[in-house]
């Protein structure tokens, strides 16, 4: 199949990677109520079609701290993306390079922050506050010095979401000898991924933590050290913390409400993400493109507000615009495409979210991303 949508991505992911690495991107927490009203909630908003007016000249550009977008999207922080394909970050980086766009690294990344800037561009940098400061420190340190200079912090996952496919898929839970069998057989049935990740994409460990990880050898061995870091007692007096060591933007990921966003402007935050983590954390709460024009409404002129969740085409893009986010960032829709074959198909799809937006602009008559506000809704939506 030729792909041509993020669905069909999303399908070639499918065929391609072991179940426990397609169950774990595509799916939500619990019920996935979430999950769905992302994309649910998104599709349901309708544009303002507009016509015979000059649309010769489209500006998709918008500029972020200083830094020059090709078109108002980012790729989102996504963990192990080095087991969908091999060295999975190096490639999205250089696709999102490619695309004149910023690729965030997550802290589980397959590849290092080192690496990763190695390869090419710094990435932004995406923060999990685990109980060892220390290591924290450090962390900090080597991102700061591999050139990255947005630090993204993910506030909503205190601890992790229950994904019941995961379970199911013996990515989580299971015994180290089932899990073992589990995985070589998922990898003999998926000969694609095994020589592509398998054999040639190792060492298959999460290069950001793996000096705090003794003696870990699966990724698994790396999630569960993950899971009983989470630091729980977090509160926004531990961005002071960070501040200490992080001397560029710090954009707050994975707020819905808009006293939250208040807090995270007294906090001295640049930027927001709206954002329920992907449907991945409490399941039941809002989507995250209904509780951006209400944080819009309360921060909108203290820091940028972006949103992620739910986007899954350039219509998508212009319609979370039209809400008052700066940009929006791509999780599930980049990791599929990886999942199908590397930077080319990220590549790839990032062209299709180009022209999809193009088209959005040109048939709602805006000229220039940078400029997009609620009239190109259909306010009767
Ligand atoms: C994520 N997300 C995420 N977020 C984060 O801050 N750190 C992380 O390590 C991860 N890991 C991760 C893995 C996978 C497989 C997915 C799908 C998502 C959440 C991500 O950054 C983003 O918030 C959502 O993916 C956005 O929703 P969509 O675009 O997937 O609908």
């Amino acid at each position: 199949m030729k792909p041509a949508s993020v669905a069909d991505y999303r399908e070639l992911a499918r065929r391609r990677l072991p179940p426990m690495f397609f169950e774990y991107i595509d799916g939500g927490s619990y019920a996935e109520a979430t999950l769905r009203r992302n994309v649910a909630d998104m599709e349901a908003i309708a544009l303002r079609q507009r016509v015979m007016r000059d649309m010769s000249q489209l500006d998709l550009s918008v500029e972020i701290f200083g830094q020059k977008l090709s078109m108002p999207v980012g790729l989102a922080p996504v963990g192990m993306a080095g087991m969908y394909a091999r060295r999975g970050e190096v490639q999205a980086a250089r696709a999102a390079a490619e695309a004149g766009i910023p690729f965030c690294l997550s802290t589980v990344s397959v590849c290092s922050v080192d690496e990763v800037a190695a390869a090419g561009t710094p990435p932004w940098f995406q923060l999990y506050m685990l109980k060892d400061r220390g290591y924290m420190r450090e962390l900090l340190g080597r991102a700061k010095a591999a050139g990255c200079r947005v630090l993204v912090f993910t506030v909503d996952l205190p601890l992790p979401g229950a994904r019941y496919r995961d379970v199911r898929s013996g990515f989580s839970g299971a015994t180290a000898l089932s899990g073992a069998l589990n995985t070589a057989w998922q990898g003999m049935t998926h000969p694609g991924w095994s020589w592509d990740v398998y054999q040639n994409g190792k060492p298959h460990t999460l290069g950001n933590v793996q000096s705090a990880v003794n003696g870990g050898r699966r990724v698994t061995d790396f999630l569960g050290w993950i899971a009983r870091n989470f630091d729980r007692s977090v509160t926004w007096a531990d961005l002071d913390f960070v501040r200490e060591v992080w001397d560029g933007p710090i954009v707050i990921k994975g707020v819905l409400d808009p006293e939250d966003a208040r807090d995270a402007v007294k906090a001295g935050a640049q930027g927001l993400v709206v954002s329920n983590h992907g449907g991945r954390q409490l399941d039941g709460v809002r989507s995250s493109i209904s509780a951006l024009p209400a944080i819009v409404d309360a921060v909108g002129s203290d820091l940028e507000v972006f949103m992620d969740g739910g986007v899954r085409s350039g219509l998508d893009v212009l319609k979370a615009l039209a809400l008052g986010a700066k940009a929006c960032f791509l999780g599930r829709a980049w990791a599929y495409a990886l999942g199908a074959g590397g930077q080319p198909m990220v590549e790839k799809m990032l062209g299709t979210i180009r022209s999809e937006l193009s088209t959005a602009m040109v048939l709602t008559g805006c000229v220039s991303a940078a400029s997009a506000d609620k009239l190109l809704l259909d306010v009767a939506s």
